[in-house]
């Protein structure tokens, strides 16, 4: 559909910014931090490029309010982080630890005194290694006692000043590349472990949000979900089918769970078949059911497009985490679908396919399908930076991409979607989980290398003049 002009972006509209704690913090173990599954991860050879661990990251937990400076600066209305579970309680499931919360203490203060909304996500992927140990990590029902201890204190802590919540950053995500192919943590290879550890992560998240609901805090709470769009390469109609089975076992998997308290019946009985299907116990549609997010929280980077795979096609195949273009290798699941290349689109160095109308599409089909208001909680270009003699960073290409991807949201306002914000990821450059420091999203050009911190000096790039500009005109001006 194409618009004449379009609508303009809502007075309150949340341009924003994002990050989460292993990316930026540092400070791995200090005040009391306890040790998550990627601080115990990363020590494994050959689990992320150049060995690249998060120990000083691009220290954001002793230059918080350098960064905050610097999105003030910048006008920014919302900065997205997440709290690091093992700061707050070191163990999971024992003692508070005061000095952790102290240290969100200080950043939220900080972003409200400048006027930035914070957007606190509870879980980004580091759930304490001692909970690993104890009951198998998401992989015990104890979790979500546990989560929803951990996220209670920071409900209550935070109750009228953090009006902005999320619950899990993508468990499609973790899950997936936490259990199916072993290459986040905890490294399994089994598709049974994974719908189970992925049930009861959808319950811990049903748990927190009926919480907050109870606990009566002010504002808004929701997942973050990876969600890109499928195409099918073509008409044939098998081909179409596997566009239909990627979205049924990718997407509607978790957002029906999300939102329905209820699996897509397809997928279901495809793992019932196969005796995979994950134990339900009595009360666990009750309490799915109850967990109703506010808006849904959409990660959007790229749209997929497959192909029919049969029932002796491809499995997993490697992703491309060393920036050399093409190197990904065709990846599926033997039956449903494979993925091919789209010829209508550009990819980048990593083999992302750039697609904003894929945006478009993606809060579209969630609007259709759900009808919640969308709260975009992650959008952006990881692509390699030149920072040149003068301390400038001329990255046109990320005003391209964040400006097309900005306009197709202004499309899909137009078309009716309710839309409360947009963060794009990420404010400073960070650590990628298995990319390094070499694949850059942010705003804020840091200073340092896989192998040399050097000074981990921050640099506004090109990209940051003009997003100020984007907050000052409301949208007006891209
Ligand atoms: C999302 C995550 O999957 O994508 C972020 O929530 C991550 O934590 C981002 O960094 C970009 O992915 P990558 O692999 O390029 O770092």
């Amino acid at each position: 559909m194409y618009h004449k002009e379009r609508d303009s972006f809502p007075k309150d509209f949340l341009w924003g910014s994002a990050s989460a704690a292993y990316q930026v913090e540092g400070a791995a173990s200090e005040d009391g931090k306890g040790e998550s599954v990627w601080d115990r991860f990363v020590q494994i050879p050959g689990k992320t490029f150049k060995g690249t661990t998060g120990e000083v990251a691009v220290d954001h937990y002793h230059r918080y309010k350098e960064d905050v400076q610097l999105m003030a600066e910048q006008g920014l209305k919302a900065y997205r982080f997440s709290v690091a579970w093992t700061r707050i309680i070191p163990d999971g499931d024992g003692e508070v630890n005061e000095k952790g919360l102290e240290f969100y203490d200080n950043l939220i203060d900080e972003l409200i005194e400048h006027n930035i909304e914070p957007v606190l996500t509870l879980y980004h992927w580091d759930i304490p290694q001692a909970l690993q140990d104890k009951y198998g990590g998401w992989e015990g029902r104890q979790v979500i006692q546990d989560f929803t201890r951990y996220a209670e204190i920071l409900f209550k802590r935070y109750n009228g000043k953090v009006k902005y919540w999320v619950s899990l950053n993508e468990q499609n995500i973790f899950i997936t590349l936490g259990y199916s192919m072993a290459a986040h943590p905890p490294g399994v290879t089994d598709t049974k472990r994974m719908l189970q550890a992925n049930h009861i992560a959808s319950l811990a998240n049903a748990a927190v949000i009926k919480r907050f609901k109870e606990l009566d805090i002010r504002g808004k709470i929701g997942p973050s979900f990876a969600y890109g769009p499928t195409y099918a390469i073509d008409s044939h109609p098998e081909n179409q089918m596997a566009a239909q089975n990627n979205e049924e076992f990718n997407a509607h998997y978790w957002m029906d769970v999300y939102v329905n308290g209820r699996y897509p019946t397809v997928a279901w009985k495809h793992y019932e078949r196969l005796g995979i299907a994950p134990e339900v116990e009595p009360g666990d549609e009750e309490l799915l059911k109850a967990g109703k997010p506010d808006f849904m929280g959409l990660n959007y980077y790229q749209t997929n497009t497959v192909a029919a795979n049969p029932l002796d096609g491809v499995g997993f195949g490697k992703m491309n985490t060393s920036g050399k273009k093409g190197t990904s290798e065709e990846s599926g699941t033997p039956g449903l679908y494979k993925s091919t290349q789209n010829p209508y689109v550009e990819r980048t160095d990593w083999d992302w396919d750039i697609d904003p109308t894929g945006l478009r599409i993606a809060m579209r089909r969630i609007n259709s399908r759900y009808n919640l208001p969308i709260l975009i909680t992650e959008n952006g270009l990881g692509a390699y930076d030149t920072l040149e003699e003068d301390g400038t960073i001329h990255d046109t290409y990320r005003i391209d991409f964040i400006k097309k991807h900005i306009e197709a949201i202004q499309d899909a306002i137009t078309d009716g979607v309710d839309v409360m914000g947009y963060c794009t990821w990420s404010y400073t450059d960070l650590l990628s989980w298995l990319n390094g420091y070499q694949k850059r999203y942010g705003f804020v050009y840091v200073d340092r290398e896989e192998l040399d911190e050097k000074e981990l000096k921050r640099y506004k790039k090109d990209s940051y003049h003009w997003y100020k500009k984007v907050i000052e005109t409301n949208g007006e001006e891209l």
